[in-house]
């Protein structure tokens, strides 16, 4: 599964990176709106940053005239860059004539299995059904993912499912037993997922263990390595 992060903010970005699992990054115009700075040069910022990982960004027009010329400007800041476009008739269009010029496309705001059959058949590069926002209408995310990866793989889309609006670490955890694809999530839900209260005891408990020891051995490696010099 492919990790990517769920933020413009270049402090997280950074952080997740340095941790050497995170694939790539996707961006929405409320997240680039919070970090105050031109959309272009910040996209190219996240992408230096991400280097080889994938960078989406999102057009903002809604008629297709216009998601086009924004999408092709888009697509040309950097080779990394997948462009965003919402799933709404003229995002649809937008999308069939995107993928003929070979632009990757992410189809963003699904909600719905038939939904992601349409862009599928159009060509989008990624689906990004949002599950956290089902959710929150008392609607199910993951029986939104499972059918769409039940519907991609009957028929061999292959349009790469990107599970989205993810909240905590069971939405992960269950789209990754699904084969989603991809997985984006905010950094904290990205941070909860190395947090185990047992980790945290455990280690804790060897930490004191040790401190102990080294009152009574000295530097226990020290000792250890002047008894064998080769290791
Ligand atoms: C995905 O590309 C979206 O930016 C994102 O997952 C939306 O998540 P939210 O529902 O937490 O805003």
């Amino acid at each position: 599964m492919k990790f990517f992060l769920d933020t413009a903010n270049l402090e997280e970005i950074r952080q997740g990176v340095s941790l050497g699992v995170i694939d790539g990054v996707t961006t929405n115009p409320t997240l680039i709106a919070k970090e105050k700075r031109p959309f272009r040069e910040h996209i190219l910022e996240i992408c230096n940053i991400v280097r080889d990982g994938v960078v989406n960004a999102e057009v903002v027009s809604t008629d297709t005239e216009n998601i086009l010329r924004e999408a092709r400007e888009i697509a040309t800041w950097h080779p990394n860059i997948v462009v965003k476009i919402p799933v709404i008739p003229d995002g649809v269009r937008a999308l069939s004539i995107l993928s003929k010029e070979g632009i990757r496309v992410n189809i963003t705001l699904c909600f719905s299995s038939p939904q992601a059959l349409i862009v599928a058949k159009a060509g989008a590069y990624f689906v990004s059904p949002f599950l956290g926002r089902l959710d929150d209408i008392s609607s199910d995310g993951l029986t939104l993912l499972r059918e769409i990866m039940d519907i991609y793989k009957a028929y061999g889309y292959p349009t790469q499912v990107l599970a989205a609006s993810l909240r905590h670490p069971l939405h992960v955890i269950a789209a990754a037993r699904m084969g989603a694809h991809i997985g984006t999530m905010p950094f904290k839900v990205f941070e909860q997922l190395f947090k185990h209260p047992l980790t945290d005891r455990g280690l804790e408990g060897f930490q004191k263990d040790w401190e102990k020891a080294r009152e009574t051995l000295g530097d226990i490696f020290e000792t250890a390595s002047a008894r064998n010099p080769k290791r």
